[in-house]
């Protein structure tokens, strides 16, 4: 019976479905005409498309020529359905069978249908119409899915049938406005999901759905117009195993809470342990965040969450989850307290109360497909979209409570007023990476004034590119003495901070002058003095001397015309051959003039100057 429990868990976790207590959601259908087929027939909500939760839908039915189960497109047999322009929307009766109804749909959808009513083919109580269960290759086509199917008995269908071969006209209105409870004007509903992110268009299509609903849900609950409750399923490991090696790397708390191997593959990548321990930390993260009044904020940690630590990128882990946590403003102690030892031998409360609320009740079945949206205690059906979920949501308010959202897409909130939405920020410059959209609050760094930032947006973003060093100095150092300013921003490259000459230090937040006197890089010739200042020095020569700042080195005043120009030629000259290597020239410069210099003046300068040379030195200023 375990054993039996724990494959179903498997299998279900990965296929979607399972012998769970499993409740087929309807709405009504409403036939007006012909006469002796009027009354109201039940018909069984597909899990795709876009259900007009709270609405009705009026049509005609057609049964078509060729094609019947759709599983072709209609082109192909040049039949469409497209409503002429005063027509009723067409609802197209087509047969169940040889092909996904997810197919039957897309294909009656692209013909111009404006709902699909799947005629059963046998005799049996309605189903569910499910998305395919297995990945397919060009999935894509399934979230494009936007009229909705309704699944109907095959009595139902073979009227239909009968009176459309008789030439009646089948009038029909599809009514969803019972399909939800809506008492009050509180929705309460839950999301059932994992934080997997590695097994492919299910999970991909879950956090797209956070994502894109993020915006209205924080608005909603903000305001007091939902109550959300995040759920994540685990399953315990049968005791007989609870000690092999699968048991071991998939559950916590020894076997008591598990979740499968995200690659399906044991000896690599993540473990079902690492997804259990995420799943539990959001449960965590929400419930210290609700309880600090601030339930929303589930929504920020699961899309950051996925956006900064994806497994991919081997960031699945505690480390960065607590960047995120604590990037939100949410205490992180109490979500580790919350969480617990995870290597103890006993329950974990949140984690227990979760396998609890896996057991359905009332109206609502076992929850065993992920994910599954719960609104008002029932299960929500069609694609998990932010339009489809927010008509479903508004469905749910009695009527005329509803929040404005609900009749208008335009709301105003900005997220980026309170602690930047979590996003880096600058305080001295006052620019922020947090960037208020519909859909919430996206942390992208910014560009200002024509200066891009580059970054992560979450804890980095940096100015790069030119101009860079007019914003807040490109975050470099910077300071002005005696109405001298140095800088050590370097325009042009991306994002470097370089003290300037004469300083030293990170560039960033310090820059100190180098004393070029004490640390001898400078005027250390014998008839040199030397003298330290902000950001340079001072050099002057003695005697008749003449300090040369370019070469570091003092020469005489009293050189004849001659050696003037003969010293322009050898400096013209060394320019031209230095054009190239102009780096290994500056670089040299020193020792090669030293030595030239001294042989110039040993040739052209009178001989007493050089004798004097050594007397300075031993008269010394040292
Ligand atoms: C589904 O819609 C998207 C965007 O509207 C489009 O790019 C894509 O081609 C569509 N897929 C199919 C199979 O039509
Ligand atoms: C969240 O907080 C509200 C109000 O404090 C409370 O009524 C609700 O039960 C809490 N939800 C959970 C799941 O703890
Ligand atoms: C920061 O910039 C925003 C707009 O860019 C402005 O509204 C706000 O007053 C500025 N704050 C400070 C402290 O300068």
């Amino acid at each position: 019976m375990r054993a039996g429990l724990w494959f179903c868990v498997l299998v279900s976790f990965f296929w979607g479905s399972c012998l769970g207590r499993f409740v087929v959601e309807k709405n009504s259908l409403r036939v007006t005409s012909p006469k002796d087929l009027k009354g109201v027939y039940e018909c069984a909500i597909g899990n795709f498309g876009v259900p007009q939760y709270g609405g009705t839908m009026l049509g005609f039915v057609v049964y078509p020529k060729a094609n019947r189960k759709a599983c072709k497109a209609f082109d192909e047999f040049d039949i469409s359905f497209k409503t002429k322009a005063g027509g009723l929307p067409t609802f197209l009766l087509i047969e169940r069978g040889d092909c996904y109804f997810t197919t039957k749909a897309w294909n009656a959808q692209k013909a111009g249908a404006a709902a699909v009513l799947v005629s059963d083919d046998k005799i049996e109580p309605l189903i569910t119409m499910d998305v395919p269960e297995e990945e397919m290759g060009n999935a894509d086509y399934l979230q494009n899915i936007s009229i909705p199917s309704a699944l109907i008995t095959k009595d139902l269908g073979d009227s239909f049938k009968k009176a459309l071969a008789n030439g009646d006209m089948v009038n029909v209105n599809l009514d969803w406005r019972e399909s939800l409870p809506h008492p009050d004007e509180r929705v309460e509903y839950e999301f059932w999901t994992n934080s997997n992110d590695e097994c492919g268009p299910k999970c991909n299509s879950q956090i797209e759905f956070v994502r894109n609903f993020k915006g209205a849900a924080q608005i909603l609950e903000h305001k007091g117009y939902t109550q959300f409750t995040p759920h994540y399923i685990t399953w315990y490991c049968p005791e007989a195993f609870s000690l092999s090696k699968q048991c071991e790397s998939q559950c916590i708390n020894h076997g008591r809470y598990c979740a499968p191997d995200p690659e399906q593959d044991f000896s690599k990548g993540y473990d079902g342990k690492d997804v259990v321990m995420q799943n539990l930390r959001q449960l965590c993260v929400f419930k210290v965040a609700n309880e600090s009044g601030k339930p929303w904020l589930w929504w920020d940690y699961v899309t950051d969450f996925s956006i900064r630590c994806p497994m991919k990128e081997k960031k699945f882990n505690k480390e960065c989850a607590d960047k995120v946590i604590e990037s939100l403003g949410l205490d992180l102690k109490r979500i580790d307290k919350c969480i617990g030892d995870p290597d103890a031998n006993e329950e974990n409360p949140i984690l227990k109360a979760e396998q609890d609320a896996q057991i359905g009740h009332d109206s609502r079945g076992d929850v065993t497909i992920l994910p599954t949206l719960v609104i008002n205690n029932r299960q929500y059906r069609g694609k998990l979209d932010k339009a489809a979920v927010l008509k479903a949501l508004c469905a749910g308010f009695q009527e005329t409570t509803e929040p404005a959202i609900c009749l208008t897409e335009e709301i105003e909130t900005n997220e980026c007023l309170e602690n930047n939405g979590g996003c880096w920020h600058d305080k001295a410059a006052n620019v922020t990476a947090c960037k208020d959209t519909f859909r919430g609050r996206v942390c992208k760094c910014p560009i200002i004034h024509g200066v891009q930032f580059v970054g992560d947006g979450y804890t980095r973003c940096e100015a790069s590119g030119s101009g860079r060093c007019e914003i807040n100095n490109g975050g470099c150092w910077k300071q002005t003495k005696d109405s001298t300013t140095y800088s050590a921003c370097v325009e042009g490259v991306s994002n470097g901070c370089k003290c300037p000459a004469g300083f030293k230090g990170d560039g960033i937040k310090l820059c100190e002058d180098v004393d070029e006197c004490k640390e001898r890089t400078a005027c250390q010739c014998p008839e040199c003095r030397c003298k330290n200042t902000w950001g340079s020095y001072e050099c002057s020569c003695s005697g008749d001397l003449l300090y040369m700042r370019e070469h570091d080195t003092c020469i005489s005043k009293k050189t004849t015309e001659v050696g003037w120009s003969f010293l322009w030629v050898i400096f013209l000259g060394l320019g031209i051959a230095g054009l190239g290597a102009y780096a290994v020239y500056k670089y040299r410069i020193r020792n090669y003039m030293d030595s030239e210099i001294r042989a110039i003046m040993a040739q052209y300068m009178p001989l007493e100057n050089q004798a004097e040379v050594p007397s300075h030195f031993s008269h010394g200023h040292v």
